[in-house]
């Protein structure tokens, strides 16, 4: 099911967001579909609190694959890189932002099973955007130039 993407202004992107801790049919059907809702908007990611939900959850759609982080950690984070961002709670809008180049982090699976992955470049750049939302931290807050986007 394809759901409502918050837009910048609604206090659940400001939220700090809670750890999940029931990992049942509930978590399972929001993650579908928040799969089905960043498929259709053909977005790099897209976090709970996006679609008004203040948990810990987050999805990222890459070239590497599909991926979903519950209670995701940095366990280090390496080097620079700057370039462009945009936001599906941002509409029409992209700025540049320094991110690190490469990531580690630990997160749990729907079923709550526990992994680590690193990641590099716009993989890592899409881990941290999504990332910053679980702390109520949107790209704008750290991009130079905001400007309109061309979509
Ligand atoms: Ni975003």
């Amino acid at each position: 099911m394809i759901l409502d993407i918050v837009q910048v202004g609604d206090p659940v992107l400001r939220q700090k967001c809670k750890p999940v801790t029931r990992f049942d049919g509930e978590l399972c059907k929001l993650l579908d579909d928040m799969k089905d809702t960043l498929k259709h908007a053909e977005g790099a990611g897209l976090a709970a609190p996006q679609v008004g939900v203040p948990i810990r959850a987050v999805a990222v759609d890459v070239e590497e694959g599909y991926f979903e982080f519950i209670n995701p950690i940095f366990v280090w984070q390496k080097g620079e890189q700057c370039g462009p961002e945009g936001c599906l709670s941002v509409r029409g809008k992209m700025g540049d932002v320094t991110r690190p180049s490469k990531v580690k982090i630990v997160f749990q699976d729907r079923k709550g099973d526990k992994y680590s992955l690193v990641a590099r470049d716009f993989f890592a750049r899409a881990v941290c955007h999504e990332l910053d939302h679980l702390d109520g931290v949107l790209y704008t807050d750290k991009a130079s130039h905001v400007r309109d986007s061309e979509d």
